[in-house]
């Protein structure tokens, strides 16, 4: 069965919580439910890991490339500052979607910018945890094609 990773960064264990009015109300659990649901629906499964720990996210990307077909990946804060997590999705094989709760262009300059983008398949940004929803869809087509 086509089993996509979705891996989640530093501090979105806090969702629900965490600056509502930006992240939104639901919570990691909820997400990671609504994903496994909406996988199903096209015969796919999800399994799902968070970190505050970039060595940790760099263990699950390169376990994935054996263990899942693609990964949504929400690097949080690692997003602005990780060389070695881009490394990681460069070396990986099998396609990263890079998701965004927030609309990080409408929001301080420091988190404009991207390492990871340019090497993953693209990037949704500012849907809440629809974002989520839409890179599934995303890889759903990009995988249907290889
Ligand atoms: C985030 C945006 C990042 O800039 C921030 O550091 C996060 C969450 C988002 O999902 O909107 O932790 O990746």
């Amino acid at each position: 069965m086509t089993t996509l990773l979705v891996l989640h960064g530093p501090n979105l264990n806090l969702l629900g919580t965490r600056e509502p009015e930006i992240y939104g109300a639901l919570t990691l659990a909820d997400i990671n439910q609504n994903l496994k649901e909406a996988a199903s629906a096209h015969d796919m499964e999800t399994y799902s890991i968070q970190s505050n720990h970039e060595g940790a996210l760099i263990d699950a990307l390169q376990e994935a490339a054996t263990k899942a077909d693609g990964v949504i990946f929400n690097p949080a804060g690692y997003t602005h500052t990780s060389v070695a997590l881009r490394d990681t999705v460069a070396a990986i094989g099998i396609p990263v979607v890079e998701v965004h709760l927030s609309n990080v262009y409408a929001r301080e300059e420091f988190r404009h910018k991207s390492l990871l983008s340019a090497v993953c398949a693209g990037k949704i940004s500012g849907f809440g945890w629809i974002s989520y929803k839409l890179a599934l869809e995303a890889l759903v087509e990009i995988i249907e094609r290889e």
